[in-house]
């Protein structure tokens, strides 16, 4: 028999955990290969060999760089090559796993500030539930908002648990519930918060809920995550209020990513 031959530019994981928060959403816990390095908030590429050959997308890591495994957020997609096969795998299975973490998502890409704000839509979230578990973000900033939107509300679960969860957290359970404003907001169906972040930051009914100054460069930085014209929307509101885009060799203001689509 012949060994599967594994591309180089790929480890080889295995699927620790597989929950399914919707019909349309779902998390895997998959073991970390020793070598892997990566800074909270960045993706990495994850897949499977489907038909003999590699089929990889790039994930958001949803867990800190400390933690032993690595945790993703998903997406099912009807009909996508990777997540239609992927959200079928079960504890013990074997995944394909990039070797270069990468991304922009990364505290090294923000100035000193007061208050960040974690604007997420959809699974946009996942880089946030990796970085609100780092404990450099509680030295680098006072205030943390995570302002996340959804169509429905059963998709707010997994952000939920998140928040909840922080307080029983080994490295910053101590920090982040005094520290960590949670801001869910549903689209198309009734919720307590209705509407698109982009609307709650235009009609400063953001600032006006968390009982803060409107954005202002000196004191706020952001990141954002979500689709590609939640990103553009978001992005020009803020650099409206004179945010400027950083990078990890020239800090600034606010960072983004798209949320990638399985
Ligand atoms: P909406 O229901 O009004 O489209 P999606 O699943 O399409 O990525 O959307 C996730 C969430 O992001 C939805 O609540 C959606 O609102 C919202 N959204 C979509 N496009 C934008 C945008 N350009 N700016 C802000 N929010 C957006």
């Amino acid at each position: 028999m012949q060994a599967e031959v594994l591309p180089r530019s790929v480890t080889e994981a295995r699927v620790l955990s597989v929950r399914h928060w919707t019909d349309t959403l779902f998390a895997l816990r998959i073991s970390r290969p020793s070598s892997l390095r990566f800074r909270s908030g960045e993706f990495v590429m994850l897949g499977l060999m489907v038909d003999g050959r590699p089929l990889l997308r790039a994930y958001s890591i949803a867990s800190p760089a400390w933690d032993d495994g690595l945790d993703f957020y998903s997406i099912k997609v009807d009909g996508g090559p990777l997540t239609s096969r992927l959200q079928h795998v079960r504890t013990g299975d074997r995944l394909l796993l990039g070797h270069k973490p990468t991304g922009t998502l990364v505290l090294d890409g923000l100035r000193p500030g007061r208050r960040l704000y974690l604007l997420a839509t959809g699974t946009g979230i996942a880089p946030f539930a990796s970085l609100l578990r780092e404990p450099e973000i509680y030295e680098k900033f006072d205030e943390l908002v995570l302002t996340h939107t959804c169509r429905y509300v059963e998709q707010l679960g997994y952000g939920e648990e998140l928040v909840a969860g922080l307080a029983e957290d080994p490295l910053v359970g101590d920090i982040a519930p005094a520290r960590v404003t949670y801001y869910p907001t549903v689209t198309r169906a009734p919720f307590a918060r209705r509407g698109r972040i982009t609307n709650l930051i235009e009609t400063g009914a953001l600032f006006r809920d968390l009982g803060v100054p409107p954005l202002d460069a000196a004191d706020d930085r952001a990141m954002i995550c979500g689709s590609m014209a939640m990103i553009a929307d978001t992005r020009a509101l803020l650099e409206g209020a004179g945010l400027i885009e950083g990078s990890s060799s020239t800090p600034g203001d606010f960072v983004v990513e798209k949320a990638f689509a399985g």
